[in-house]
């Protein structure tokens, strides 16, 4: 097996790294801290410097940035093959908000050194974050020639190639590959919800609830993923209108322990704001919310947050915050990183159309966010979790009302998911509005 450069470390470094990696491969316990204890032993350490800024870039947090900066510093005089220096350059990269020369240049990593892992699952959440389906499916297709299932790690690449075939819309290869990966590591959260998102795209609720409920200890234990995990539990029982159990979930694992986490907020605002949509009353729930996207309102340093912000600061009713957003997004849009183009393309627009939604101006919704829903992979996320710009375009449709529009949208979605019961309810409500105008 082609071993990662470890030079500069000691026997007892190179053991902190080793599980520093078996963590992040797993997104679970806490691979910064191993991280910080490999270089505590050994300063010199390229790889854990290295390892230590990916972490701190991979969740989009704003404070992330600087730690990752410091982190990419201390590395560059201590980098010397092309794998380190392949690592250096993605880094530099992201530390200057270029994720696509990132994605490029850790893509060339893991083409030269296919076992290298870490630039694997660097990479795959690279395209998660910029919306390439293409690769989150192929940057793992093609280093998968070159392992076997008897390499430790293989399941991580098992879930993260059924992660990129579900986003290309193979439905049936992606939950096998999932399937599988979770059959080698039950604890494989990614694997998980690869499986959980195409049983999302199909509206299988009943396998969907099956699946994350058999279970459920083994994904949600002390994982960086189980909040969005359990969101996915929650949009099953959503789709068969369990309002309360959605509830139950929300003020439970979503949200119960008021993570301020980028990641879990993203889940908090984007479950809210699909019961909002259904015009259900979600109490004061908005505002816990709210507060905890407070910190990132001027953050302004990638657009997805920026939506999911908005949802919330609509929400809760405050429109100060989403004026700070603005600015933010103002500033953003005039800097040199490519979150300027997903401000631009796709953050923006649906910012607007989503104060427009919260004053009750559904035309203006319509107009900001309808035709920024072909291209709105650019800005990051999942299908499911961008199927909330095509929801409010609907309800929008349907509140206006646009009969024609509505009804079109809901045909949409009812050929996408036919098992769907809130395909099928939305159909039929847009039907009733235009056989009764
Ligand atoms: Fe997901």
């Amino acid at each position: 097996m082609n071993e990662p450069d470890l030079r500069g470390a000691s026997a007892g470094a190179r053991e902190h790294y080793e599980r520093a990696l078996g963590l992040f491969r797993l997104y679970s316990g806490d691979p910064l801290a191993a991280a910080d204890a490999a270089l505590a032993d050994s300063p010199g350490f390229a790889m854990a410097h290295l390892l230590k800024a990916w972490l701190n870039l991979l969740g989009t947090e704003p404070a992330g940035i600087d730690a990752a900066r410091a982190a990419h510093a201390a590395a560059v005089p201590l980098c010397s093959t092309a794998r380190e220096k392949g690592h250096l350059a993605a880094v530099g990269h992201l530390v200057d908000g270029r994720w696509h020369d990132a994605s490029r240049a850790i893509l060339r990593v893991s083409t030269d050194h296919p076992h290298d892992l870490l630039a694997l699952q660097a990479g795959h959440q690279i395209d998660f974050f910029t919306g390439n389906a293409r690769l989150l499916r192929d940057r793992i297709a093609r280093a998968l020639a070159d392992w076997s299932a008897d390499m430790p790690g293989y399941h991580a690449l098992l879930g993260m190639h059924a992660f990129g075939l579900e986003e290309m819309g193979d439905y049936g290869s992606a939950e096998t590959a999932g399937r599988r990966a979770v059959e080698f590591e039950p604890r494989d959260g990614w694997a998980q919800h690869a499986v959980a998102h195409v049983l999302e795209m199909q509206g299988r609720t009943g396998d969907g609830i099956a699946w994350m409920r058999d279970n459920a200890d083994a994904w949600s234990c002390d994982s960086f993923f189980a909040v969005h995990n359990w969101w996915h539990l929650a949009l099953y029982h959503l789709d068969r209108g369990e309002t309360d159990e959605v509830l139950r979930l929300f003020d439970g694992p979503i949200f119960g322990a008021r993570s301020a986490v980028a990641m879990d907020l993203l889940d908090a605002a984007a479950l809210l704001w699909r019961l909002h949509l259904r015009g259900e009353a979600v109490g004061d729930r908005w505002t816990g919310v709210a507060d905890n996207w407070q910190s990132f309102a001027s953050a302004g340093n990638y657009a997805f947050n920026d939506v999911h912000a908005v949802m919330a600061f609509v929400g809760a009713g405050r429109p100060e915050r989403i004026a700070e957003v603005m600015e933010a997004q103002d500033r953003a849009m005039a800097g040199t990183g490519d979150n300027a183009r997903f401000t631009r393309e796709v953050g923006r627009p649906v910012v607007l159309g989503l104060k427009a939604f919260g004053e009750g101006n559904y035309a203006g919704c319509i107009e900001a966010i309808q035709p920024v829903i072909p291209i709105a992979n650019r800005f990051g996320g999942s299908h499911a979790q961008r199927d909330l710009l095509d929801l409010t375009v609907l309800e929008s449709a349907l509140r206006l009302p646009d009969p024609a529009l509505a009804r079109a949208i809901s045909a949409e979605r009812r050929a996408m998911k036919p098992d769907s019961l809130h395909a099928r309810s939305v159909f039929e409500r847009a039907r009733a509005i235009s056989m009764s105008s």
